[in-house]
């Protein structure tokens, strides 16, 4: 059932919801079955890009009514909006959070700009994440390098919006390439504005890119080449000092592909194209269970 996303993350308490990027009705189908199946709370979640790609509200009601009779928790969330009219239309849906991404902007701006949204989303009774420093990577729409969260800027920017989650960049970033030479991720800069700030804190950037799922895709011919993402037990360290939401896209991505691939390489005489995307919605379900069961069991 589609619930609060606040209720979800106040069922955490310290263990971690994943949130999943969904763009169609495979990923969000794969997501769902094993969801179910473990009955654990499960953030869905789409970026701008994402909705663009899903045709707007004919994805958010292909979720809704999806997620009609279900039994598991869910929650329908706005990934990175930066654009003020998606943001409207997002809230207007019937999303149960948005994001709100001013972490383009200098820091006074973000703060204006995510005061805005804020009062926008809280009139309508809708709960807020934003972000604060800059999560690294390459995405659609998202591309830029990395800033470290402040935890002194934290602490005022969160009192003055009253934001219900906040996103620090912390050291990881998008995408399928997060780590290069020393760079790590901060548990002490959780910690800290967990502290100071007392809200559910939301880790971007947090695909694992498992061993097994990149000796998979490069069997399956895709240029691994360099991929890198967190391991489980930095993310469930992050968990314990203060992260309770974590954004997976970039996973889902690599097992969907490495499924067609394997499909399409197999069957080459198969043209039904919903025989290639079973297969792919396998592996999705692979690598959800996995995380699913990894990061709410504590
Ligand atoms: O962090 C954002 C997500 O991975 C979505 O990326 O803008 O390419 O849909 P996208
Ligand atoms: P990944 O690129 O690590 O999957 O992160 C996705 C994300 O943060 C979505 O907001
Ligand atoms: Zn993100």
């Amino acid at each position: 059932m589609l619930c609060d996303t606040r209720l979800l993350l106040n069922m955490a308490k310290d263990r971690g919801v994943c949130a999943f990027n969904i763009y169609n009705f495979e990923i969000l189908k794969a997501i769902v079955d094993v969801a179910e199946e473990l009955l654990i709370p499960v953030i869905i979640q789409v970026s701008e890009g994402g909705l663009e790609y899903g045709g707007g509200l004919s994805l958010v009601n292909l979720v809704k009514t999806h997620l009609k009779g279900t039994k598991a928790p869910y929650a329908l969330h706005l990934d990175h909006g930066r654009d003020i009219d998606v943001i409207r239309s997002a809230i207007k849906w019937g999303f149960t959070s948005i994001m709100v991404d001013g972490s383009h902007l200098p820091f006074e701006e973000n703060l204006k700009f995510t005061q805005m949204v804020v009062d926008i989303a809280h009139r309508a009774g809708i709960p807020v994440e934003a972000e604060l420093g800059t999560i690294g990577g390459t995405e659609d729409k998202i591309t830029g390098d990395m800033h470290l969260v402040d935890p002194a800027e934290a602490e005022i920017f969160v009192s003055k919006t009253g934001v219900d989650f906040l996103a620090p960049a912390v050291g990881t970033s998008h995408g399928a390439f997060k780590f290069k030479g020393k760079q790590e991720i901060r548990f002490d800069l959780i910690e800290e504005v967990s502290k100071r700030t007392g809200v559910p804190l939301v880790l971007h950037g947090a695909s694992s890119l498992p061993g097994w799922l990149l000796d998979e895709a490069k069997r399956s011919g895709v240029d691994v080449e360099g991929m890198n993402g967190v391991p489980y037990e930095v993310l469930k360290e992050a968990v314990r000092r203060g992260i309770r939401k974590l954004n997976a896209d970039t996973d889902l991505r690599i097992a969907f592909i490495t499924g067609l691939r394997n499909s399409l390489i197999e069957n080459p005489g198969v043209i039904d194209p919903r025989k290639h995307l079973n297969r792919g919605m396998e592996w999705i379900k692979r690598i959800v269970r996995e995380r699913m069961e990894i990061l709410w069991n504590p």
